[in-house]
């Protein structure tokens, strides 16, 4: 039987639904708060959700908002004694399945309740199947559909569970951290611990006291034993970040981590087994590094198993938008800000900057924008003037995108989509194949936009 929770500070609501409810057999539960209600919800106990608009801890739209967030699959019907058409509209527009005027008559109730169950029921078999067409990979957390992510992510997915090394390389901000966590908590070891070391911050001797640990009275100030970090890592994964910059004489200590998997602590000729997966990350280019003498080659060739290189945030555009969105959604929730979009032009402005800082620049962006923003919208207005100055000239160059009404953004996009396709054919004569290669998408994908859009 369904799980209906209600959500309503008002006990007489309480008790006429729960007899109501009880009668039909459904299992009920009730909540006076938001934060109580979001409990069984979080946890994905409850079907369909009854919530008065006026629930204390931030009202009904909030509750429906975090839902959408956490499961979106859950109905919600919102109840209000004051409901006005407006509140209905607003209910609805923010996902509603329903909206019931109180007081309302059981009949009323059972009959919204029976809809929404049913309308939750059919999105759940859609998003199921649409799963399973679905042959995108996925990394919780980590936004990309662009051909070098997704081979990045089978990589990830692949190698998650060995204890293979595995070097991250890439421009500064273009997620090599984010990655590693994501490595991490993909494999076996997610409930070890992860440990992030950045090996150029710290002065040679005490980065090897920091990693290996001493013992007592190895050099002064050594005034206790300390474990260090590799061992705090056992069971779990250690991330060295900024690998490229470290001493010849820690690489020498590191290649003997890797070739022997044990450890001495500073001071003490004991060794320790470890048991670590090792990630390491470095934004320098390591082969030039081995040819200029500051990198050891045999230590390369050590870390050089798996390696993966982050592409920079200007040679995956097609992310750009759904990165933005993204950051969006999670700031405008972090800020306590209802949800927030961007208009067309700023989301095109953001596509066409060229973003040296790769994706931390445009999470801080889109951070300033949600805080210092004063509208639901995000407009060019909110964003730095570099960013609306690339627009500007990208527009000069295309035929941009007017000043006409806000679209949904699927049909905003289409227009500009269909027009750099165009602009790719004719560059490429007109063979598929090379337009293909150049847009950076597979060829079934140019085919399937060649029919969408009508273009032969
Ligand atoms: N593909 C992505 N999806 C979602 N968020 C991302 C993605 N890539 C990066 N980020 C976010 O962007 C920010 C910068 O990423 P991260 O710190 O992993 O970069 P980095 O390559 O380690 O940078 P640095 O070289 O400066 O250490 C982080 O907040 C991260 O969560
Ligand atoms: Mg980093």
């Amino acid at each position: 039987m369904p799980k209906i929770l209600l959500a309503d500070p008002d006990p007489r609501t309480q008790s006429d639904l729960s007899r109501l409810l009880g009668e039909r057999g459904f299992d009920f539960d009730a909540a006076t708060d938001l934060a109580a209600a979001m409990l069984p919800i979080a946890d994905g106990e409850v079907d369909l959700v009854l919530a008065d608009l006026q629930l204390p801890g931030g009202g009904g739209i909030k509750l429906l908002e975090e839902i959408q967030h956490v499961h979106p699959d859950t109905a919600v019907v919102l109840l209000s004694a004051f409901g006005s058409v407006q509140d209905a509209v607003q209910a609805m527009r923010h996902g509603a399945a329903d909206f019931l005027g109180k007081p309302f008559a059981p009949d009323q109730v059972l009959v919204a309740i029976d809809r929404a169950l049913e309308k939750a029921a059919l999105r759940k078999e859609n998003h199921a199947l649409r799963d399973a067409l679905d042959d995108r990979v996925r990394l919780d957390n980590v936004v990309g559909t662009d051909p070098r992510m997704q081979s990045i992510f089978k990589t990830v997915k692949t190698v998650a569970d060995t204890r293979t090394t595995v070097l991250i390389t890439g421009e500064s901000g273009t997620g090599k951290t984010l990655l590693a966590r994501s490595l991490h908590s993909l494999s076996s070891r997610r409930h070890g611990p992860f440990v992030e070391v950045n090996c150029g911050a710290l002065p040679e001797t005490l980065l090897e006291s920091e990693l290996f640990g001493h013992t007592k009275g190895a050099f002064t100030g050594a005034v206790r034993d300390k474990v260090g970090k590799f061992e705090a890592a056992s069971g779990g994964t250690i991330f060295l970040d900024e690998i490229g910059t470290s001493s010849p004489a820690f690489q020498i200590k590191l290649l003997r981590v890797l070739q022997d998997r044990v450890i001495e602590r500073v001071g003490d000729t004991k060794t320790v087994g470890v048991d670590v997966r090792i990630v390491l990350a470095t934004n320098k280019d390591l082969e030039q590094a081995v040819a200029s003498g500051e990198f050891r080659e045999d230590l390369y060739y050590r870390i050089n198993v798996v390696a993966i290189e982050m592409p920079p945030l200007r040679e995956r555009r097609t992310d750009i938008a759904n990165l933005a969105e993204h950051f969006l959604r999670r700031f405008a929730r972090e800020h306590g800000k209802p949800a927030m979009h961007f208009t067309d032009r700023a989301l095109q402005a953001l596509v066409d900057s060229p973003w040296p800082g790769n994706v931390r620049q445009l999470e801080n962006f889109v951070e300033r924008a949600v805080v210092l923003g004063e509208s639901p919208e995000v407009d060019l207005r909110d964003l730095p003037k570099a960013v609306v100055a690339a627009a500007a000239t990208a527009a000069a160059t295309d035929d941009g995108l007017g000043d006409g009404p806000i679209l949904p953004l699927k049909e905003a996009l289409a227009g500009p989509e269909r027009r750099i396709i165009e602009r790719a054919l004719a560059h490429c004569d007109g063979n598929r194949e090379k337009a293909a290669r150049v847009l950076g998408i597979n060829r079934s994908t140019l085919f399937h936009k060649l029919r969408k859009y009508g273009i032969r």
